[in-house]
């Protein structure tokens, strides 16, 4: 629409204005992926839009996605700024790990390995050994577990139980979980594949176990976006967020892309398949936060030397 061109240019304005660079995550608005790809940014999953902050020469990171992306670009690089299209972007399993609970429970543990997934607070991070992501946490698990490292997993559970089937890990799980992939069903996406027995299933391991147990691919956001892309099938069954269909689309556009059915698929359900809080980023957020410096990202100082450690070593690690 003309009001969208509008906005898109005041953006494209506003970046260059204050040697800004857009980092957007796949389940953001297509608008903004767009933009962000066509301005030089980037739109990655959570682990790539971390290293893509770190190693951007521009002064000034706008992320786009939640606020742990925002935190974890600014531990990164404190010397940038960091803003985000709002800072009330929050993530189920970053509210469900708080820092006093999840410290006491590590304290109690002394002798096993502190692995966080990325989806957590700035405190938590500098709680922990390492941070991981869903692209690297099954590789980064196995390599502790080779070291005879038995471990601390915060906060996905599904997730946690899905690296502990897939490694054998000695993994000891605190009980979050992502609000979106929980609603995911075995039974109703069963009877979908009925339908199109050609598909193959797609799954974020965010997904509960009886879901991950369907699926022909488990993997985070950029692993699935490439199965489309090298499995021959015609179509595929999609469990994860549905902003991912954008870059979906464009790398297969020959494909059937079809999402996996929800408890609430219809009306009723507010997180059925698209993350409440990745919906809140939108352009004029954006603009405002450009043109104003609002909603800028500080992760308090006395934090960052220990939760930078974790994330570096995730960097390193995934080189
Ligand atoms: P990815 O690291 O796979 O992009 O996942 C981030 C996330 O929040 C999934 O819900
Ligand atoms: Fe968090 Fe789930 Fe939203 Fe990802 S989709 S940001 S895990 S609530």
């Amino acid at each position: 629409t003309a009001e969208e061109a509008d906005y898109k240019a005041r953006i494209r304005s506003a970046l260059l204005a204050r040697d800004a660079v857009l980092v957007a995550h796949y389940y953001t608005d297509p608008v903004l992926q767009a933009l962000a790809e066509e301005t030089g940014g980037c739109v990655s999953d959570s682990l790539e839009m971390a290293r893509f902050g770190k190693e951007h020469p521009a002064s000034t990171l706008v992320v786009a996605g939640v606020r742990f992306m925002g935190e974890t670009s600014k531990i990164l690089s404190p010397e940038k700024q960091v803003l985000m299209p709002t800072l009330e972007a929050t993530c189920s399993l970053d509210i469900g790990c708080p820092i006093e609970e999840f410290s006491a429970f590590c304290d109690q543990h002394p002798d096993r390995t502190v692995v966080v997934y990325a989806n957590t607070s700035a405190a938590v991070k500098a709680r922990a050994d390492w941070v991981v992501t869903s692209s690297c946490a099954l590789e980064i698990v196995g390599h502790l577990m080779d070291k005879g490292e038995k471990i601390i997993w915060a906060p996905d559970q599904h997730l946690g139980n899905y690296i502990q089937r897939e490694t054998g890990a000695d993994m000891l799980l605190w009980e979050g979980s992502c609000i979106v992939h929980e609603e995911f069903k075995a039974k109703a996406l069963l009877d979908l594949k009925a339908v199109y027995p050609d598909a193959a299933i797609l799954v974020h391991p965010e997904s509960p176990m009886s879901v991950v147990e369907l699926a022909d691919v488990v993997g985070s956001t950029s692993q699935l976006i490439k199965a489309t892309q090298t499995l021959p099938n015609p179509t595929f069954i999609v469990a994860t967020d549905r902003g991912i269909f954008y870059k979906m689309q464009q790398g297969a556009p020959g494909k059937l892309l079809i999402e996996a059915p929800t408890a609430g698929s219809g009306a009723t359900c507010r997180s059925c398949a698209h993350c409440p809080w990745m919906a809140m980023n939108t352009l004029p957020a954006l603009l405002q936060s450009l043109e104003q410096g609002t909603n800028e990202i500080l992760v308090p100082e006395h934090l960052v030397p220990q939760a930078v450690k974790p994330l570096e070593r995730m960097l390193e690690f995934t080189r």
